[in-house]
């Protein structure tokens, strides 16, 4: 059956002979690893299609393969209905593809107006690039999308959601008729979202397919006409977003019901690990000691996992502070470990006693963002190295 009107997407998906773009028994790996298993997937004209799965599912990959990026691969692609073989981004650009990468793409060094053309200049008598066109161009075109950027600015100086936008306004200055986005908002504000959301409306109103990869489900639930879920690089369905509540997605995503496993899999009745009598915590502020926490109890098992409620600024993340040794405070109260009194009066004492605390601002408390990986996972136990030795001095 066809739909005769097309004004909201969420109708406008059309019939099988609409198939702009499909693909059949992809497989891909990268050494041994597969990173697609035998998937397909079919996008047609004017629909938002959803592609969603958990990290590593393979969703980057397909769309890399679709857009020309990567030409070794098993299996068929065919844009309107003919086979074709891409044997880069350009070819798929010819065919009206148009990527927006999950990672950025941009010269960092060159302008917003550059970046737009790149590869595509206009240029004066076929020779020398027109700059002025092209800024004129960019600016036209970021206008036209609601976006407030000097077509001048070099990329580099911008925000990394600034730069995303120059990514989309790239793709959008292709004037495809087959869009891919990949992760299009992971770096936007709300206010800087709905205004793609409405472009995205538009466009696959005006016919335009449109593959749209996000882990925000609400996103996808207002967008998207149709969802394709992949799970370790397998195609686990394809339906008509109406068909389908957040449950189900997550549930394809992930392979089971969440809820009714985890159910399941809780246990608890272990030994009691850590025991926390009458924990209280004050802090200095202008009128003195300010009481933040008080008479905080409980007892944690083996195996257990413990959740802690509380509206912001009800005491949650000083409670592990206070546990951890890492509260600049006052603190009382009797902690056990393994039926144990213990003292623990920094973090190294904490560690020392097997505990591990996930800071809540990773960025700020728990990495240092300048070192390397390797560093940042030993650095708890070089801390403990060093403890343990100056312990051997005394
Ligand atoms: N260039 C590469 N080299 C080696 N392995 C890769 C490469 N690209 C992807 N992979 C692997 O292929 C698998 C699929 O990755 P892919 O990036 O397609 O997943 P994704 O669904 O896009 O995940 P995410 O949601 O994290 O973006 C993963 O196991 C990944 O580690
Ligand atoms: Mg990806």
């Amino acid at each position: 059956m066809r739909e005769s009107s097309s004004l909201s997407p969420q109708h406008g998906a059309a019939d099988r002979s609409d198939t702009v773009l499909s693909a059949e028994h992809i497989s891909k790996s990268f050494g041994g690893i597969a990173a697609l298993v035998d998937v397909g997937f079919e996008l047609r004209r004017g629909e938002v299609h959803a592609l969603m799965g958990e990290n590593g599912a393979g969703k980057s990959t397909l769309m890399k393969i679709l857009s020309g990026v990567y030409t070794g691969y098993e299996g068929t692609v065919s844009v309107d209905g003919h086979p074709v073989n891409f044997a880069g981004v350009r070819d798929a650009e010819d065919a009206g593809i148009a990527i927006i990468h999950q990672e950025l793409n941009l010269v960092p060094e060159l302008s917003v107006a550059d970046n737009i053309f790149l590869g595509r200049e206009k240029l004066i008598a076929g020779l020398i690039v027109d700059r002025k066109a092209s800024s004129r161009a960019a600016g036209a075109l970021l206008q036209r999308l609601g976006i407030e950027l000097d077509p001048q600015a070099r990329v580099g100086t911008l925000r990394v959601g600034e730069q995303q936008l120059v990514e989309i306004a790239k793709a959008l200055s292709m004037s495809a008729r087959i869009l891919i986005m990949d992760e299009p908002t992971s770096a936007l504000s709300p206010a800087e979202c709905q205004r793609l959301f409405r472009i995205i409306r538009q466009l696959a109103e005006s016919g335009v397919a449109i593959v749209y990869i996000s882990h925000r489900i609400d996103e996808v639930m207002h967008l998207a006409s149709r969802v394709t879920v992949f799970r370790d690089g397998r195609h686990v369905l394809t339906e008509p977003m109406a068909r389908l509540d957040e449950d189900a997605i997550i549930s394809a995503m992930v392979g089971r019901n969440l809820l009714a496993s985890s159910q399941e899999e809780r246990h608890s009745g272990g030994n009691i690990v850590l025991s926390v009598e009458n924990l209280s915590l004050s802090k200095p502020d202008a009128h003195g000691w300010r009481t933040v926490i008080d008479g905080v109890g409980f007892d944690l098992a083996a195996g257990e996992i413990l959740g802690i409620g509380g509206l912001l600024g009800s005491g949650r993340t000083e409670i592990l502070e206070a546990i951890f040794g890492s509260s600049d405070g006052r603190t009382g109260g009797e902690i056990q470990v393994d039926g144990r009194p213990v003292d623990i009066r920094s973090p190294r004492d904490a560690r020392r006693l097997g505990i591990a605390l996930v800071t809540e601002d990773r960025k700020t408390q728990g990495l240092h963002l300048q070192a390397s990986i390797a560093d940042n996972v030993a650095l708890p136990l070089l801390g403990g190295q060093r403890a343990d030795a100056e312990a051997g001095q005394r």
